[in-house]
């Protein structure tokens, strides 16, 4: 039998379009999951957005910072991010910095994000009394009062809160903070000492604390420092720089710094476990 010639043109064809039906039958496909994929990204992105902006605090000009973060801390719940992102905590220390609102009231809050100038110094600032201090101290007429009347509480019951630093002076912080770099080099110094303008010490409504006996580094070891936790906020006082908040305040734990805020606030504060900067955040600002 004669075997049928297939002509070499329309056999080449054959194969082309072999060729392109498999191509359609690999490629279409994944290009259509891929679509589909980032479709679903943009739905998970547009759900995240959904959600940061129903906290009554989102701030739109934030939002790419949200979205940032929350993708460098995907187990931080939206809550959070919008409160450390409004703190500023996404940017490097004194690199998104903003004057202090606030002024001579008992919500300043000063920190490595917000700043006073030179020339601040608080209205209404008193000298403690040398029963419940070292000599030379100085805080804001409430706080000195409250101060007093939370050493002397103590007092009664045998036990010495004594303030060792207080007020301080723009100049004051330069002279210390220089100090401190010299020692122990900036980046340990940052951790433990504010640069001059962002100390919460210019304040005046910042104290250091020690019982008389011990450094007051060592405070955390005092049944002072047990005291103070059980009543520091009913005077007004709130442990400004708490172990587990050294991302939050960009300090290390100072069992010694007490800041006051008011009795109200303080108690708020206490009551919640947050710090000033996520009280600030949620309650201040927000008003
Ligand atoms: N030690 C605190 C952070 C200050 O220098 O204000
Ligand atoms: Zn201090």
């Amino acid at each position: 039998m004669k075997r049928k010639k297939i002509k070499k043109g329309p056999k080449l064809i054959l194969i082309l379009l072999c060729i392109f039906i498999i191509g359609i039958i690999i490629f279409i496909p994944k290009d259509k999951v891929e679509q589909e994929n980032k479709k679903d990204q943009l739905t998970e992105e547009e759900k995240l957005e959904q959600q940061l902006e129903k906290i009554s605090y989102y701030k739109e000009e934030n939002k790419k910072r949200y979205l940032a973060y929350q993708k460098e801390n995907p187990d931080l719940s939206t809550e959070d991010i919008v409160t450390y992102v409004n703190i500023g905590i996404d940017q490097p220390y004194y690199t998104n910095t903003k004057p202090s609102k606030n002024l001579n009231t008992n919500l300043i809050l000063v920190n490595k994000y917000n700043y006073v100038t030179e020339d601040y110094v608080p209205e209404n600032l008193e000298p403690l009394n040398t029963t419940y201090a070292r000599s030379g101290m100085q805080l804001v007429k409430e706080a000195k009062e409250a101060f007093e009347n939370m050493s002397q509480a103590a007092k009664e019951e045998n036990m010495n809160i004594i303030a060792m630093s207080s007020y301080r002076s723009y100049d004051y912080q330069v002279n210390l903070y220089n100090n401190y770099v010299e020692t122990d080099g900036q980046e340990a110094a940052d951790t433990y000492s504010a640069r001059a303008g962002y100390s919460e010490h210019q304040t005046g409504l910042a104290v250091d604390v020690y019982n008389q006996e011990l450094p007051y580094t060592s405070f955390e070891e005092t049944e002072e420092f047990n005291w103070m936790q059980e009543n520091a906020y009913k005077y007004g006082f709130i442990l400004r720089f708490p172990k587990d908040k050294v991302n939050i305040t960009g300090y290390q734990y100072e069992a010694w710094h007490y800041r006051y805020v008011g009795k109200d606030i303080a108690e708020y504060i206490h009551n919640h476990n947050l710090t000033l900067e996520e009280y600030y955040v949620k309650k201040v600002e927000n008003n």
